[in-house]
């Protein structure tokens, strides 16, 4: 009876001051196990989830016109992964797609969403990556059939904590920085993410060993989730199931988003709602 109403004490506790109860290695294994999700790509996958005893260890990632992509590994490894790499180079590598050598780190990594990572949360998921265990595989080079750009954008010198006072803001930070959500829900036109006219209009296709997948609409239009009630968002998300319960197909990281707390799943929610509403292409 006492600990069960001490637990309640100290979840209600915890609920009410997460960034104080937080260490960056906390925040990191939360970020990188739900929203964050840098495994979807550099873990092996299978069917059943990631592959055991692999995290993070790098894989073949597809085979398209333009490139063939290999995700590497990023384990503390130091011949095979970074363990080399100091913590500002890691941050590098993910907010400006820069190795240390100086080489530009290609698609579909997502650095451009990754700019918008706060220091904290970057910081958190160094000391995530710097906490895995070192895994020994070697996975060959991508090759791009097109010159990668010299830089990814300017330098990213600091980028400040987005509250999380105002749900909407804190949710597009989720959804984009966080997220990279977009880097799938919008359509590619001459082979760029057209983020400026048709964010979340969805209409791209990622095909794999899933089969061929065409991103849904996520806008709030009438071929998005306008008739989506929250609850149907939020169960796409993190239990990856259409209204009706049919199961929505991968590359989504549903895996992952199922440990998305409950806070932030309403704030992406919350931010959806208030995009522009976009047609289908
Ligand atoms: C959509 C897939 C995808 C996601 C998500 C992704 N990456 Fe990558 N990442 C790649 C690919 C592909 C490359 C290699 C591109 C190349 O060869 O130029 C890469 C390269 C890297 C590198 C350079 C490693 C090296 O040895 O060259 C680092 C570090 C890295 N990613 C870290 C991360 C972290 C941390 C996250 C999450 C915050 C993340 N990535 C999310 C696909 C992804
Ligand atoms: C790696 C690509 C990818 C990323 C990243 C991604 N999604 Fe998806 N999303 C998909 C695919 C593929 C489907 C399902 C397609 C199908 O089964 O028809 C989907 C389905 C959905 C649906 C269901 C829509 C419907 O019509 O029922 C929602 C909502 C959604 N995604 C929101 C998000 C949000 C929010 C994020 C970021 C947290 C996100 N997605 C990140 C690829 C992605």
């Amino acid at each position: 009876m006492f600990f069960k109403f001490f637990g309640a004490a100290i979840a209600f506790v915890m609920a009410g001051l997460p960034a104080l109860a937080e260490t960056p290695l906390e925040r990191g294994r939360y970020l990188m196990n739900s929203i964050v999700a840098c495994g979807n790509c550099h873990t092996p996958q299978t069917p059943a989830g990631p592959a055991q005893g692999m995290e993070l260890a790098g894989q073949f990632l597809m085979s398209i016109d333009p490139f063939t992509a290999y995700a590497p590994n990023i384990t503390p490894d130091v011949e095979t992964g970074i363990g080399g790499w100091t913590d500002e180079q890691i941050i590098a590598a993910i907010r400006e797609g820069r190795r240390p050598d100086g080489s530009i780190i290609g698609p579909p990594m997502p650095v451009e969403f990754y700019r918008d990572m706060s220091d904290n949360d970057v910081k958190a998921i160094v000391a995530y990556l710097r906490s895995v265990p070192p895994v020994v595989n070697v996975v060959e080079r991508s090759t791009y059939n097109f010159p990668l750009p010299a830089s990814h954008g300017d330098p990213v010198i600091s980028v400040a904590e987005v509250s999380r006072d105002n749900l909407v803001e804190y949710g597009a930070y989720l959804t984009t920085g966080l997220g990279h959500c977009w880097a799938c829900h919008t359509p590619l036109v001459n082979g760029q993410l057209d983020v400026e006219n048709q964010m979340g209009a969805g209409g791209q296709i990622l095909d794999g060993p899933w089969g061929v997948a065409v991103t849904p609409n996520i806008t709030p239009h009438e071929d998005g989730i306008r008739d989506y009630s929250d609850a149907d968002i939020a169960q796409a998300i993190t239990k990856g199931l259409r209204p009706d319960g049919s199961p929505l197909s991968p590359p989504m990281a549903f895996y992952y988003y199922q440990n998305i707390a409950a806070d932030d799943v309403a704030a992406i929610v919350a931010y959806l709602r208030t995009i522009d509403p976009k047609p289908l292409p």
